[in-house]
């Protein structure tokens, strides 16, 4: 039989049903929330997985013998299974539950770095890095006496490839490196940096925070050996997110945090610690948001990462492609790999003020640096002015944002 597959066209304004903070007025405006960067919206299931925890399941996980306690716990391990398939990793326990994306990073400078950074030794970051992935290494390099070496980033804002060759060596130990830049929506050749960090004897981190929700991640393929995100910028409720690392990393690594739940055996002479992931996981977690998490998840397989990246990147490019043509916009990042965020500034136009009349008129956006200081001193500028798009935005919202920047754009001429 000759079987043709037929591709579903991609159905935005079904997606956006199950999306209730969309549908609202704000300032007497249809909202168009294009601030998914910073966080993205949670469809009803989410929210009723977050309902149905508390008003039925509500207990303590791990340790309980009773039936709450049971159904919460096998909720909180099918989240762990559902992230494992999400990334590919090999194995369930090498995915730990974190706060988010900025625990991660912090989680791994704290055991990883400690453990294997020493005096001379280097850590590599780009100067794209949101400061959640600068931060923690230079307190570490600060602590260890290592030093931090920077690839820079040209100005379309993609990484100088040959000066991250240069800089790799024996004194390599780790580089931690973004999947997709806040700021710009680089994608970055994750892939490469992880090969050739590797040849060099390095380790990787890779921070997804930016693309977890928007491109297929597969740490089995990438040979990664780290990799952080949060589940709020995945359709997910705040406050939960997740580290892989290879399973022979983590348990070499010393715990991070000590207390309940990361020990086997406490006695005032000696604590032996438990297995991964529970090592890493000290005190009660975050439970019912991990739980919600799933759904999230769900969420996004259900549609497709493919999908979702098509479709998004069909928005960013008829959005960049129009905003060529408004007087005064200067779209900031440029890179010929990017998903769906859209950095610009106006001439004579403060990107604050910016921002509050596209809110005017309902158009929610991020402006200023971005968390991200040192790439925007690199392009010369104090702040841009960021839309970000997600898989429930849709063309007649990008009209409605771009009448409104040509309306803005328009009081500076
Ligand atoms: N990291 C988030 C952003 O880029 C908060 O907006």
């Amino acid at each position: 039989m000759n079987e043709t597959v037929t591709k579903t066209a991609y159905q935005a304004e079904e997606i956006r049903k199950q999306f209730p903070v969309l549908h609202q007025l704000v300032n007497g405006k249809p909202l168009v929330y294009f601030d998914n960067a910073a966080t993205s919206q949670k469809p009803q299931r989410v929210i009723d997985a977050l309902i149905h925890y508390y008003q039925t399941d509500n207990a303590n996980i791990h340790r309980g013998a009773h039936a709450l306690a049971d159904r919460a716990t096998a909720d909180y391990e099918a989240t762990r299974l559902e992230l494992r398939k999400f990334v590919n990793a090999e194995e369930s326990e090498e995915i730990i539950f974190t706060r988010g994306t900025t625990d991660g990073i912090n989680l791994v400078a704290s055991t990883y770095g400690r453990m294997a950074v020493h005096e001379g030794d280097e850590v590599i970051i780009s100067a794209m890095e949101h400061h959640s992935n600068i931060v923690p290494w230079q307190l570490l390099c600060e602590e260890r006496g290592a030093k931090l070496r920077v690839v820079p980033v040209t100005d379309e804002g993609e990484l100088v490839y040959e000066e991250y060759r240069r800089l790799l060596s024996s004194k390599t130990k780790l580089v931690a490196v973004a999947h997709v830049s806040n700021a710009l929506g680089t994608v970055n050749p994750i892939k490469q940096i992880i090969a050739d960090a590797h040849a060099a004897g390095a380790k990787v981190l890779v921070d997804a925070a930016q693309s977890c929700s928007h491109l297929p991640v597969d740490v089995q393929d990438l040979d990664l050996d780290f990799l952080v995100s949060s589940s709020h910028k995945m359709y997910g409720p705040t406050g939960t997110g997740f580290l892989y690392g290879k399973r022979a990393l983590l348990e070499a690594m010393p715990p991070y945090q000590g207390g309940g739940e990361m020990i086997k055996e406490v006695s005032f002479e000696k604590t032996t610690f438990n297995d991964i992931p529970y090592k890493f996981e000290a005190g009660t977690p975050n439970i019912g948001d991990v739980i919600a998490y799933r759904k999230a998840v769900e969420f996004i397989n259900e549609i497709g990462r493919e999908e979702i990246a098509e479709h998004e990147d069909g928005l960013l490019r008829y959005a960049t492609e129009q905003m060529r043509h408004i007087k005064g916009v200067r779209i900031v990042g440029e890179a010929s790999e990017k998903v769906s965020v859209l950095s610009f500034v106006i001439d004579g136009l403060h990107h604050f003020d910016i921002g509050m009349m596209l809110d005017a008129r309902g158009i929610a956006v991020r402006t200023g640096h971005h968390c991200a200081q040192p790439l925007m001193h690199r392009l010369g500028l104090e702040g841009t002015v960021r839309a970000s798009f997600s898989a429930y935005n849709t063309k007649s919202e990008i009209d409605a944002f771009l009448e409104g920047v040509e309306r803005v754009s328009n009081l500076a001429r």
